[in-house]
């Protein structure tokens, strides 16, 4: 699983219009689309998603934010894919994301970040199958 990530355009970002600019920005920096599909989260299954940060102060905001509206999830393949899929996004607060990022061009504060990127091989496989059956996988 080393050359594929998992990813997810966020509410704000699908509800703004953006979701056509950052697939064309994937695209281009050379990710082939594995599986893609737009759905919603319930409040519950974005906590479910985001388990790892129970613990958080912002859980509870996180969990209302990523059910609040549509979201695109989606399966990318490229070599080295977590890594550079990371690289593509920026960093999670958009005042430190690099130029040019998905981040520094989308994002409109750090909760409201307009994508997530797997952090490792291990994570990018549990949350592709969290998303998507094998038969949905190309
Ligand atoms: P993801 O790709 O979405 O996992 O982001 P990340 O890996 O860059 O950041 P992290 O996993 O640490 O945090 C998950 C998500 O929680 C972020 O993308 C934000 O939407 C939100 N988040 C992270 N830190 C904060 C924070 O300090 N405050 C608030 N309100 N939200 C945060
Ligand atoms: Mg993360």
């Amino acid at each position: 699983m080393g050359n594929r990530t998992f990813s997810m355009i966020k509410p704000e970002a699908v509800a703004e219009k953006h979701s056509g600019a950052i697939l064309k920005m994937i695209e281009e920096a050379g990710f082939r689309i594995v599986a893609l599909k737009m759905t919603k989260l319930s409040e519950e299954r974005a906590g479910q998603f985001y388990e790892v940060h129970k613990e958080r102060p912002f859980y509870n905001d996180l969990k209302k934010y990523m059910s609040s509206g549509h979201i695109i999830a989606m399966i990318l393949e490229k070599e080295n894919a977590v890594a550079d899929f990371r690289k593509l996004i920026g960093a999670t607060d958009p005042a430190k994301a690099e130029p040019g990022t998905i981040r520094n061009l989308f994002a409109k504060s750090i909760e409201s970040n307009a994508i997530h990127g797997s952090d490792s091989d291990e994570n990018a496989a549990i949350e592709a199958a969290f998303f998507f059956s094998r038969m949905e996988q190309f």
